[in-house]
């Protein structure tokens, strides 16, 4: 399946060599933390790489070389829980970064997103700002944080996901056209409603990986 051009699903090896040990049932909380971050980096390092710069120059040993520095003061936006876990390997990347948290969960029957914590400052901080969430399911958490984003002021907003589900693709490039959105994998399907006591809980995402925030937190 083909998306629009703000779609950028990763086709590298070492994110999807990582991505598959990720989604393994067997990896432990402890290596699953540290793929989560090691993933962001790459999706980090792929989703900035059309980051604004400014001409420097920079004193070598020898001479005087041509260099250049950030234009644009970056934002990362994870949204608790799971967000959290992909901070630390971009943040490596851009030390300068702020953080700025927004607390949202879902709803488990209606799967609509309901805010608990937002601490932004009246103004915009930043000009660009890296929403990081590793799973983009039905969207409406991803779409409910680039609202609250744009309410504030912020002008220029991607999302840095792990997995997606199409429909969340499709709810977040509806809603938010201007928004990129950058991914290790698209996967096939969201589960549906439970019929069944055994049916696993709706709205996860198939394959996936089950839930991004118990398997970092070891709360599952
Ligand atoms: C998960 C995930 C996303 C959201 C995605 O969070 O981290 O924020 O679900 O689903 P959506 O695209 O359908 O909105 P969850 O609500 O489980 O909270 P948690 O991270 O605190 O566990
Ligand atoms: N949140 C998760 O953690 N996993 C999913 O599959 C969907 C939403």
């Amino acid at each position: 399946m083909s998306y629009s051009k703000n779609v950028h699903v990763s086709q590298h090896p070492l994110v999807r060599h990582k991505l598959s040990l990720l989604r393994d049932t067997a990896t432990e909380p402890k290596k699953f933390r540290e793929l989560i971050r090691e993933i962001s980096m790459l999706l980090g390092y792929e989703a900035t790489n059309d980051l604004l710069t400014i001409e420097t120059d920079v004193r070598t040993p020898l001479a005087i070389a041509k260099g250049c520095e950030l234009a644009d003061r970056i934002g990362l936006v994870p949204i608790l829980r799971a967000g959290l876990g992909m901070v630390e390997g971009i943040w490596e990347l851009m030390p300068g970064a702020e953080v700025w948290h927004i607390g949202l969960y879902r709803d488990h029957n209606t799967l609509q997103p309901v805010q608990y914590y937002n601490k932004l400052p009246v103004t915009p901080t930043v000009q660009v700002c890296l929403v990081l969430d590793p799973m983009l399911a039905t969207g409406g958490s991803a779409v409910a944080t680039i609202d609250i984003l744009k309410k504030w002021g912020a002008k220029r907003i991607k999302f840095v996901g792990i997995i997606a589900a199409p429909e969340g693709i499709k709810l977040l490039s509806e809603a938010h056209p201007d928004v990129d959105i950058y991914l290790s994998a698209v996967d096939d399907h969201l589960t549906p409603h439970p019929i069944a006591e055994s049916d696993p809980p709706q709205g996860y995402i198939v394959p996936g990986l089950g839930d991004a925030g118990d398997r970092q937190f070891g709360t599952g």
